[in-house]
């Protein structure tokens, strides 16, 4: 891989920061890093391979220099305006915000699932919402072997999932509840604390959230079929870190559990966890930090012919953003 030059928009965030982890997990420590942020972060001092990197603030001439890549995480607002100029001026965009993900011109990519659709990009890339990430790894191997006529999901969603400031309302539901002074929410239209939020993202005149229709609508145009039936609840609980995700599966074929759970054990970017005889199954509190997508609480469910029930949980910063945002990068270098 020959030195290539990389922008990450949005370094100071919560994803941002983790991308920059990856990279140096990844060892991807040939190319230049050039770290963008608003106005307010900019001039703050990162290391990234024993290098200090100064913050610079983003604007229209940013992307002037030329960039082989540039991943964005800065919000879909952002994305919007400065996504286009980075493309004009030579850069592919790997993108983490809703913006480009149902047009039909971006390829929406989980290099678990999809990474050939990497190639028909036409200068962006986006990548899935955080909860159809961990979702569609888990799911894809039973898709391609067994077939799949119908999903339910539900999930248990994590509060950084919402960014900084609902990180903010549980820590400071916890702290009013231990010294009873109330705190001002920031995020949540209730306390999260204590609480399930069904509710995640604004609700659309269907009755649905837009991040339970992202999940049924990026599912189909990532697997690239319509004709699977799905549904989802989405809730946001009183968890700091990594979504776990309830995913109750009719399949097309008969299946033997042992030789589907070893299908799992032996699929990319998975992690088989289900002994429950010793209380084995993934936990968010365990996924947290890591890459990996885990799956554990594997059974049959016995009210329909071929279903199945899964867990399913991973950190919903790493492979749900920062990881696979940064495995797309990884495969463009790589070109
Ligand atoms: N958190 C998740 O689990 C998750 C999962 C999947 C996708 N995403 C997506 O990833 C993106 C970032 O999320 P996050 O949780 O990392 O948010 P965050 O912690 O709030 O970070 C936002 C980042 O964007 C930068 N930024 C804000 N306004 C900007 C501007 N005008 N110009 C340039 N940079 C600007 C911020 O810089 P400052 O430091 O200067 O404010 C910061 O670096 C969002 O699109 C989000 O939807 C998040």
């Amino acid at each position: 891989m020959s030195k290539k030059r990389i922008a990450i928009v949005g370094a100071t965030g919560m994803v941002g920061e983790a991308m920059l982890a990856v990279v140096q997990k990844y060892n991807m420590s040939k190319h230049d890093y050039t770290l963008f942020s608003s106005k307010r972060s900019a001039g703050k001092k990162i290391q990234l391979f024993g290098k200090t990197h100064i913050v610079e603030e983003l604007n229209e001439k940013s992307f002037d220099s030329g960039f082989d890549v540039a991943v964005f995480s800065a919000g879909a607002g952002i994305s919007e305006v400065f996504a286009p100029i980075a493309v004009e001026k030579g850069a592919v965009v790997v993108d983490n915000s809703s913006k480009f993900r149902m047009n039909k011109d971006v390829p929406l990519v989980v290099p678990e699932v999809n990474p050939d659709d990497i190639k028909s990009h036409k200068g962006i890339i986006a990548n899935p919402n955080c909860s159809t990430i961990q979702a569609v790894v888990a799911i894809y191997p039973i898709y391609r072997e067994y077939g799949i006529k119908r999903i339910v999901y539900s999930t248990y969603q994590a509060v950084s999932g919402a960014g900084v400031k609902g990180y903010t309302d549980l820590d400071s539901g916890i702290r009013s509840y231990v010294d009873g002074i109330e705190r001002e929410l920031v995020k949540f239209p209730y306390p999260i604390f204590d609480n399930c939020l069904p509710h995640i993202d604004d609700f659309l005149e269907s009755g649905y959230t837009k991040e339970e229709q992202k999940m049924i609508d990026e599912t189909k145009k990532i697997f690239h079929d319509d004709t699977i039936a799905i549904t989802a609840t989405t809730v946001r609980v009183p968890v700091f870190g990594a979504h776990s995700e309830s995913i109750n599966l009719e399949l097309d074929k008969e299946y033997d559990l042992e030789a589907l759970k070893e299908l799992l054990s032996n699929s990319p970017g998975l992690v088989l966890q289900d002994n429950v005889s010793e209380n084995i199954y993934p936990l968010a509190s365990n996924s947290v930090g890591k890459d990996e997508v885990f799956v554990g609480r594997v059974r049959r469910d016995f009210s329909i012919k071929n279903g199945l029930n899964l867990w399913v949980v991973s950190d919903n910063v790493r492979k749900g953003a920062a990881t696979n945002a940064i495995q797309i990068a990884k495969v463009l270098l790589e070109d």
